[in-house]
């Protein structure tokens, strides 16, 4: 059946793509004549939207119940009468010094137990009842005098949400919370953390600390679980503001800003209680040590992951840089032509906003020299004005593409609980474990296979895929075995590597082999020992069909056959003649298992294979030219990004280019960065 892919337009008051930024006019009050100045700007760079009061708190409210928002207001008003919307920012992100003074509890306690000092950001305890008062009156305030503002289009929620607090408050909590999820039963809890180990048994949940640093580390299922609880306290703060807000009005959209693979916490918890996700996204461009395709994959595998978190909806670029960071190692600048590249990259994956940091430099503090749209100079005749003005006129010409949404047969499986688990574990090595990176080098080369892969969890919905690759899901959730054999046996191509089922959620391994949860009987094979090699140590496979050779590095493991297919085997070391990788039909479906770190172009070999039982066909996409695509109704429009410094040709493209606003009959040739959107269904 075909599904049919609504339109979703997250900003029904702007006609097309919001181009916007985090704008700082409370640093500017005492210049109105710049204030003045930047509107005719950001009208000038085609900006409809700016982000405001990220962090204000202490100029709306300078002492304790104090309030002052006639700035603000201002600045609204005279921006709206511009044609330029608002995205407002609760000011949790940064409290005011008067706050830590009169209320200490709101200053974090590390985790060697010391406590901070009044300073920086995004660093209030999300257990204090103080601060939570304190941030309820600031929020409903905010909505009391602005949530009916024509110009307001959405709240965003503190920013980027980041550390844990090992505070008094915060150990109650997690002790609370450890309560509820064992069900008040402490022996619930001794059984799941395998507690008489170390001779470590509780008799009650008020004896259990936090992982402090010099304090209890060993207990595995414990260290996942206070992950898993500051997920929770940081996401039910975050609930705390957007209840405050919908107090007063209930129908404006809510987001909050992520990062790049943030690892503190789940964002996919966080963005079930968002309406739109969001993230600052800031590579590093131009290093030393990787292809700028390369940066820029590992870029889109972002947009991709917090694209998947609301499938049925478009996700919003909420930061960038225009130019330069200034806090990466080397702060260089972006290159001519990699903002639009950058900036459609985002588009490409499904944001409906191109969004900065920031729109005007700062005079003083840390990030004066963090890239802006109007620089010190002032001027609007400066590299970086002229790319962003010019990238406003490309996104007016793209603007039917408002609401269009990704969609995908092939999904890659990520997640937070394994990321943190596999990080934990004591076997393997700390060098190579490296589950992200071997997660988005899959991603990785089935984009550029043309798939535009999905990436999910093993909680989402797998039937709208043909084929999904699980690599390293070393722990599972419950009932993620049935549903990978319901799966397989409905006809799904399912990937497996080694390190896959070791463990349950609780970290606890499973018995009589792994993969656990019955998917040994679905792949056929028995996972018997992983073998961690040293960096200079290698071995080598060959695939039984053609003899092609693969090279295998860090990791192997030890496969007893039981009903899969071989598809290669092993050739050196005590592992010579053994299965590398197998495949075992079960049911309409295959279940594979490649038993050994590959290089991602040997997996590409593999994906050939797996692609072609799933009757997708790859399509081939010249090297450094990334190609996603976005659906909406009847229409269906194809990115093609040249990441190259040369101009390169496609083949079988056809249909209407948006940028050029030409037909395209057959291919398209993109010159240095250049971007193709196509309109196939004209
Ligand atoms: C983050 C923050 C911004 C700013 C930028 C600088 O994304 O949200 O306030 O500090 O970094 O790159
Ligand atoms: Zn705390």
């Amino acid at each position: 059946m075909k599904t049919i892919i609504k339109t979703h337009k997250i900003f029904p008051k702007i006609d097309g793509i919001l181009h916007g930024g985090d704008y700082n006019p409370d640093q500017w009050l005492d210049r109105p004549d710049i204030l003045k100045e930047d509107i005719r700007l950001m009208k000038k760079a085609g900006i409809n939207c700016v982000t405001l009061g990220v962090f204000s708190w202490s100029s709306y409210e300078r002492r304790e119940d104090e309030f002052d928002f006639s700035w603000l207001k201002k600045v609204m008003d005279d921006l709206y009468e511009n044609g330029i919307y608002t995205i407002l920012a609760t000011p949790s992100g940064s409290k005011p010094a008067w706050l830590d003074k009169k209320y200490p509890d709101a200053i974090r306690v590390d985790e060697n137990g010391i406590k901070a000092h009044h300073g920086m950001r995004e660093n209030h305890c999300m257990s204090s009842p103080n601060v939570e008062r304190r941030i309820r009156v600031i929020d409903r305030k905010l909505a009391e005098n602005f949530a009916d503002h024509p110009g307001l289009l959405m709240w965003h929620i503190s920013n980027e949400y980041t550390g844990y607090c090992y505070c008094d408050n915060c150990k109650q909590e997690f002790r609370r919370y450890l309560s509820k999820r064992f069900d008040g039963d402490i022996e619930k809890l001794n059984h799941a953390w395998w507690a008489t180990f170390w001779s470590h048994t509780y008799n009650d949940f008020d004896e259990i600390d936090p992982p402090f640093m010099n304090g209890e580390r060993s207990i595995l299922g414990q260290n996942l679980e206070w992950r898993r609880f500051n997920t929770w306290n940081v996401c039910r703060s975050m609930k705390m503001e957007i209840d405050t807000l919908r107090e007063v009005r209930a129908d404006i959209p809510v987001t909050t800003n992520f990062m790049c693979l943030f690892e503190d916490f789940d964002y996919r918890v966080l963005a079930k209680e968002l309406d739109y996700t969001s993230w600052d996204a800031y590579p590093f461009l131009h290093n030393d040590y990787e292809s700028l395709s390369d940066t820029l994959y590992d870029n889109a595998f972002n947009h991709v992951l917090y694209a998947c978190m609301k499938k049925d909806r478009p996700f919003m670029l909420m930061e960038s840089a225009p130019g330069l960071v200034n806090w990466s190692p080397y702060n260089k600048y972006k290159r001519p032509g990699i903002h639009a590249l950058m900036s459609f990259q985002a588009l490409s994956c499904g944001s409906d906003t191109v969004q900065y940091f920031q729109i005007r430099k700062g005079r003083g503090c840390s990030e004066q020299f963090h890239g802006a749209l109007i620089d010190h100079l002032g001027t609007d005749d400066t590299r970086i004005f002229k790319e962003v003005e010019d990238l406003g006129q490309k996104l007016l010409r793209v603007k039917n593409i408002q609401g269009s949404v990704r969609k995908s047969e092939v999904a890659v499986i990520f997640e937070w609980d394994v990321r943190w688990a596999v990080k934990d574990s004591w076997a393997l090595s700390n060098e190579t474990k490296n589950y992200d990176r071997t997660v988005m080098d899959s991603w990785k080369e089935l984009a550029k296979m043309g798939m535009d892969p999905d990436i999910i969890s093993s909680d989402d919905d797998f039937s709208e895929y043909k084929m999904i690759v699980a690599p390293m899901l070393y722990l599972l959730h419950d009932g993620v075995g049935e549903k990978i054999k319901e799966y397989v046996e409905g006809g799904g191509q399912f990937i497996a590597t080694y390190f896959t089922g070791y463990v349950d959620k609780d970290t606890l391994c499973y018995l009589g082999g792994f993969p656990g949860q019955g998917l040994s009987e679905v792949f056929g094979i028995i996972s018997e020992e992983i073998d961690t090699l040293y960096p200079k140590d290698s071995n080598e496979i060959t695939f039984v069909k053609d003899g092609r050779k693969a090279l295998v590095k860090d990791y192997q493991e030890l496969l007893r056959v039981k009903d899969a297919k071989v598809l290669a085997t092993y050739e050196q070391d005590y592992l010579k003649g053994t299965a590398a990788v197998t495949a075992k039909e079960h049911g309409k479906g295959n279940a594979w298992y490649v038993g050994c770190r590959l290089s991602p172009e040997d997996m590409h070999h593999i994906f050939d294979m797996t692609l072609d039982a799933a009757g997708i066909k790859g399509r081939s996409i010249p090297e450094g030219v990334e190609y996603h695509i976005r659906y909406a109704d009847d229409k269906k429009y194809e990115f093609y990004l040249n990441m190259n410094a040369e101009s390169v040709t496609i083949e079988n493209v056809s249909g209407w280019e948006l940028l050029s606003d030409k037909e395209c009959n057959g291919s398209v040739t993109l010159q240095k960065y250049e971007i193709a959107v196509v309109d196939d269904s004209v």
